[in-house]
């Protein structure tokens, strides 16, 4: 029985999903911290560190991809899909150099990108791929974060440049983590089709 017990949990461990944005909180994570951010409500449909296109692998365009994380054709993750509350994470100025934190429950290695869509209204083509000054786990061309290596979970920061002169009261942050899944031999990207997460934020830039 305990044998059975210890697979089992192997097992779950083996399926449990991979990651989100902790700092800003991502729009599919508000209801972790609910005394700083009242009303929202934990995802239905999967685990809020799963937020993986659906489990389907993504190319270099992630065309299938939900444009927050839904699996293809899926909206809930929009906004004004079900899990926008309206509820803004994080505050920033105009041009400022800021610190994202990312948690890894499961690294799959590969790498991130963040994006903004500088607008108070979302769509599918607002999206602007933001620069990243530096990252715990290494930068590559200015604007690709290494997510380290197999099971190296737990925090880690990347500090995105907000570009000058765009101010909203609300835009989304976007961070896409393409892991290398199937691995590669370039431990911070697969070019083929591989495992994508997906997270939206709701920022205001002063
Ligand atoms: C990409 O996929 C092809 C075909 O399956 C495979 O031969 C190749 O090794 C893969 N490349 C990487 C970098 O994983």
């Amino acid at each position: 029985m305990k044998f059975a017990l210890l697979i089992f949990a192997a097992g779950l461990a083996l399926v449990e999903p991979h990651g989100y944005v902790h700092t800003p909180l991502s729009r599919t994570s508000i209801f972790r911290r609910p005394n700083e951010f009242p009303g929202a409500q934990q995802p239905f449909w999967w685990d809020d560190t799963g937020v993986w296109c659906g489990n389907v692998q993504q190319n270099q365009q992630y065309s299938t991809c939900g444009r927050c994380g839904d699996a293809p054709g899926n909206t809930h993750a929009n906004q004004g899909g079900r899990y926008d509350k309206g509820i803004i994470t994080g505050t920033y100025n105009a041009g400022q150099a800021i610190t994202v934190t990312v948690e890894f429950t499961a690294n799959h290695r590969g790498g991130f990108m963040f994006e903004l869509c500088p607008q108070v209204s979302e769509n599918n083509n607002c999206f602007q791929r933001l620069n990243i000054n530096s990252a715990d786990r290494g930068v590559r061309d200015n604007n690709w974060a290494c997510s380290g290596g197999d099971h190296q979970n737990g925090l880690t920061r990347a500090v995105v440049q907000l570009p000058a002169g765009v101010r909203c009261t609300r835009c989304t942050l976007r961070w896409t983590y393409r892991t290398s899944y199937p691995p590669a031999p370039d431990a911070c990207w697969q070019p083929n089709n591989t495992q994508t997460f997906r997270n939206c934020v709701d920022i205001r830039i002063n």
